[in-house]
């Protein structure tokens, strides 16, 4: 069964360099390659739940440039719907310069553009089609003030959401997220929204709990090759790291929480649901690229086949 996604949040251009190393300060230094793609994590999102089935729908806005359009027709191309999705006069297009390593680790630069003009008001506009949805989606790379209305907005309405709290914002008021369905924070990101330690799994989940006690429903923590943990009101579940050979790490985290949206909207539960994220978003690791080394459903069921 495919859920209906909405995605209130950003879209980027990639201007991804693969480097050897990165210059210093006044050195120039030869890469050995360069590429661009489409990005931004609210538009990598909705392609990673598209390109698994999902039917949906983005609330973004692009700049009136070269790019705009080729936005635009790409989101159009993948499946999801841009109804609510349009340019604005005067601005230009979200980029995001990103340097890869040999190693596979990235370091990313975003300058956000016409995403930082996405408003409550345009999330009003897109209220009827949000609310067909199963679950919505958000990120940071939009204003804070339009996450906490569209946080608000779906829980007046009963809608399930997902806010993944990245890039880090120590400015995010936790406490404007009543109502929020999962908060998917980092083991920094937690430390950070909390003030609380995270060196520990008693320390992980005490941190999460102290969210919990503002009113969000359950928390996931990233944990890089440890794996994540869910923690909700029943208890925690551990999620297994999958382990493979980085090539480019570039939009992992995207594609972890949009296939999750994709496999819980579509009636997993939330633990089966994210053991099934892990597994995508390290098979996007294996590939370049951002959106691109998205998987098609049987890529994906091939590699689970292949770790089973
Ligand atoms: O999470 C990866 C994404 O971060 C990239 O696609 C880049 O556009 C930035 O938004
Ligand atoms: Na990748």
């Amino acid at each position: 069964m495919a859920g209906r996604i909405g995605v209130v949040g950003s879209n980027m251009i990639d201007l991804v360099t693969y480097i050897d190393r990165m210059p210093g300060p006044g050195e120039t230094v030869e890469a050995p390659s360069f590429e661009i793609g489409f990005g931004g994590k609210g538009a990598n999102q909705a392609i990673a739940a598209a390109r698994l089935g999902s039917d949906v729908t983005m609330v973004t806005r692009v700049g009136d440039d070269m790019f705009g359009p080729q936005v635009l027709e790409n989101l159009r191309s993948n499946g999801v719907d841009t109804a609510h999705s349009r340019a604005v006069p005067g601005q230009p297009s979200g980029v995001a310069p990103i340097f890869v390593e040999p190693s596979g680790e990235n370091a990313i630069l975003i300058v956000k553009g016409a995403n930082a003009t996405l408003s409550p008001a345009d999330v009003d506009e897109a209220a009827e089609a949000l609310a067909s949805c199963d679950l919505i989606l958000m990120q940071l790379e939009v204003p804070l003030e339009t996450v906490y209305h569209t946080v608000a907005l779906a829980a007046a309405r009963g809608i399930r959401t997902v806010l993944n709290p990245a890039p880090a914002d120590p400015t995010l008021d936790v406490s404007r997220l009543r109502g929020l369905g999962y908060f998917t924070p980092n083991e920094s990101e937690l430390a950070v929204l909390t003030g609380l330690p995270t060196g520990t799994e008693a320390e992980i989940e005490a941190a999460a709990r102290s969210l919990m006690a503002k009113g969000i429903d359950a928390i996931v923590v990233t944990l890089g090759g440890r794996g994540a943990r869910l923690v909700t009101a029943d208890g925690v579940h551990a999620i297994a790291p999958v382990t493979v050979e980085a090539v480019d790490t570039t939009g992992a985290g995207d594609a972890f929480i949009g296939s999750f949206a994709h496999f819980h909207a579509g009636g997993m539960d939330a633990p089966a649901a994210l053991a099934q994220a892990a597994r995508y978003a390290a098979l996007s690791i294996t590939r370049r690229g951002t959106q691109k080394s998205y998987a098609t459903p049987a890529e994906f069921a091939a590699f689970c086949a292949m770790l089973d």
